[in-house]
């Protein structure tokens, strides 16, 4: 566990626009920084990083809070694993006490599986480094290859000795789970015998964005054909292979750097490619790209370039999967090798200069590459050059941005030879058939009057009564209350009453005990149970005479209580919506006095109208007079509140 002291430590010292920028590329916006949100997809940037607040908001998807909150979503990191991942960042020292065994084995699993990839790691790369067998067959292999020591270091490349169960044996000494290092694919097991499943092979660790071993490749040296070229790493809770992108935390700033991702199918192809000095360079490893890598990718440039062998199989490839590329609103351009090239062998044998011309000179857009590579084999047969024009439109049909698609309409019109107007109208025939398929309409009915523009206002209504229907009575002014505590919860205010002899008196109170006491003396509690925490919080503080900060609350253990507090805390107050309620701003604190008795009064008028509507419920079905009696005298009451609060309010607005 770590401490409490260090924990705060770690919340005082972590930076949310240092951590974030990490893994967002982040771009000044008066006070506070923007960037494409990475938790969702969106084109334009509304995820916002507030420096003085120290806290991170997505007004795309709602996701908000600090530091530790930011890593535990992006990395999937429970809290102390968050804690832990940022102490590092900053070099903040945990002094731990010595697990007692019943720590250990309560410590996450995650976490374990984490420290046994890389404890792999590095006993693959001693073993490669260190040994006889390390030297003469991993070492020798890879230099055969022309990978030179400075990138073997970088890439923690290794080699996993060919003898049996070598290594099993020396992690399961070292007091490494077998159940874990099965887990984790290090180890398979053959009718009760434990074997190492990379034995023999070269590694190449596999890490995530923050630069943890997540999983391993091991390439086998001979070309024997009965075995696996690769044995890889299997699924598991911290190895996502959809997810993950060979190469990727090397690679990140570069690609941030030069707004460009070159996409390469191999770890070889990484390995030379950055060693020639061009980093901006990650694997796809071997499988077609998915809509996760894409993202990942896209929270750092929007620019692919995806290099594919000279060959047919390699040209082939390359229009296969690109349109999910393009789907995902990013842009794509390709570079056939010469034949019989890869992009490893193509960047060892060829000097740097030229590399990066060839590079530059032959990217071409995908789409013209796509139309013109179709059209050489269509040749002049009319039937599939139809074909390709319905291939074609199709592609740019998934394109998301209106502007785009009309470029690439305008350019293909000359390539393919057809009227523009023809093409636009055959894209938004698709577009039109899409939007009716998301809007669950009878395809049979012709819905063709159904404009984008109106399925988007549509659509937005759809969602507006959505939240309207499924939010609870009284759930805004709550946290209009809430947010209030949030923000001025320990300021003070002069407050004009009576003492118990009815003198007037003016007393000095906080607004966290204006609104607290006030409720509170009313019976009246929160329902919505994170605002209730909220509430609790200040609830005890102002017995114990110490109020809770906004941080304390950004950086809660529960996650509900941190979202919502980071979110309330980056919407501010404008002032002007309460000029426009004919509010007379005198100073800042006559403002902050209306609002929060207007806030009160707002939220007891509502539990009020509720209460009411469910006793009018009550009476109607009630049969017996004297209870009939008893609810009327309950609404009457009610009736009087509620005249008391609306006078108030009304002398709070017009005063
Ligand atoms: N791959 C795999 N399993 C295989 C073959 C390939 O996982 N049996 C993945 C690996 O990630 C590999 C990528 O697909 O890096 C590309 O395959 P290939 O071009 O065959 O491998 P290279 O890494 O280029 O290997 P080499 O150049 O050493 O032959
Ligand atoms: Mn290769």
């Amino acid at each position: 566990m770590i401490p409490r002291e260090t924990i705060n430590q770690i919340f005082e010292t972590a930076r949310i626009e240092d951590v974030v920028s990490e893994f967002v590329t982040l771009k000044k916006r008066g006070s506070n920084l923007v960037g494409v949100c990475p938790f969702h997809k969106e084109k334009t940037p509304s995820f916002n990083v507030n420096p003085a607040r120290n806290i991170f908001k997505c007004f795309g998807c709602g996701k908000a809070g600090d530091s530790v909150r930011f890593i535990m979503e992006h990395e999937h990191y429970s809290f102390q694993e968050a804690l832990r991942y940022l102490a590092k960042k900053y070099g903040i020292k945990i002094e731990e006490h010595e697990q007692t065994p019943e720590e250990l084995a309560a410590q996450n699993e995650r976490e374990r599986m984490f420290n046994i990839n890389s404890f792999a790691q590095k006993y693959f790369y001693d073993t490669m480094m260190s040994t006889d067998e390390g030297q003469s067959v991993g070492l020798a292999y890879f230099h055969e290859r022309g990978f030179r020591d400075a990138i073997i270091n970088k890439f923690q490349l290794g080699y996993c000795p060919n003898n049996g169960n070598a290594f099993t044996e020396f992690a399961t000494k070292n007091g490494y789970d077998k159940d874990l290092l099965i887990k984790v694919g290090l180890t398979g097991s053959y009718e009760d015998r434990l074997y190492d499943r990379y034995q023999g092979r070269v590694i190449f660790p596999i890490h995530n964005l923050t630069g943890k071993v997540i999983g391993f490749g091991g390439r086998i040296l001979t070309k024997e054909k009965t075995k696996a070229k690769y044995v890889n790493s299997p699924e598991s809770e911290i190895y996502n292979k959809s997810q993950t992108l060979y190469g990727i935390f090397f690679a990140k700033n570069e690609i941030s750097r030069l707004d460009n991702c070159i996409l390469v199918e191999g770890y070889a192809d990484v390995l030379s490619m950055h060693q020639a000095g061009i980093e901006n360079v990650v694997a796809s490893s071997g499988t077609s790209l998915t809509t996760e890598q894409i993202r990942m990718i896209s929270r750092y440039t929007k620019n692919i370039t995806i290099l594919y062998d000279g060959d047919a199989a390699g040209i082939h490839a390359a229009l296969r999967g690109t349109n999910m590329i393009l789907e995902e609103g990013m842009n794509v351009r390709i570079v056939v090798l010469p034949p019989d090239d890869d992009p490893d062998t193509f960047v060892q044998n060829n000097p740097i200069e030229y590399v990066t011309k060839y590079l530059t000179d032959n990217a071409k857009d995908f789409i013209g590459f796509k139309t013109n590579l179709l059209l050489k084999d269509a040749q002049n047969d009319p039937i599939k050059r139809a074909s390709v024009i319905k291939d074609i439109v199709e592609t740019i049909a998934v394109i998301p941005d209106p502007i785009y698609r009309a470029t690439y309409i305008k350019e293909c019109s000359r390539t393919l030879e057809m009227p523009e107007q023809t093409l636009t109208n055959e894209v938004n025939k698709i577009l039109r058939a899409k939007y009716r398929k998301q809007l669950g309409i009878n395809t049979g009915q012709d819905t063709s009057y159904l404009s984008y523009q109106s399925f988007q206002s549509y659509q937005e209504t759809q969602q507006h009564q959505e939240t309207q229907d499924t939010t609870p009575i009284g759930y805004y002014q709550e946290q209009e209350l809430v947010k209030l505590l949030l923000t001025h919860g320990s300021e003070t205010l002069d407050i004009e009453g009576k003492d118990d002899d009815n003198n007037d008196i003016v007393y000095t109170t906080t607004i966290a005990s204006l609104i607290v006491d006030d409720l509170k003396n009313d019976g009246l509690l929160f329902r919505d149970p994170t605002h209730k925490k909220i509430f609790d919080a200040f609830d005890q503080g102002l017995d114990a005479d110490k109020l809770p900060t906004a941080q304390d609350f950004t950086s809660s253990e529960d996650q509900d209580v941190a979202v919502l507090a980071a979110n309330l805390l980056s919407t501010q107050y404008r002032l002007d919506d309460w000029r426009r309620h004919r509010i007379v701003v005198k100073t800042e604190d006559d403002v902050l006095k209306q609002t929060v008795i207007t806030s009160i009064l707002r939220f007891k008028d509502m539990v009020i109208e509720d209460r009411r509507s469910a006793l009018v419920k009550e009476l109607q079905s009630c049969t017996d007079p004297d209870d009939q009696l008893v609810i009327l005298h309950k609404m009457k009451k009610l009736d009087d509140i509620r005249s008391r609060i609306n006078h108030d309010l009304g002398i709070v607005i017009t005063k």
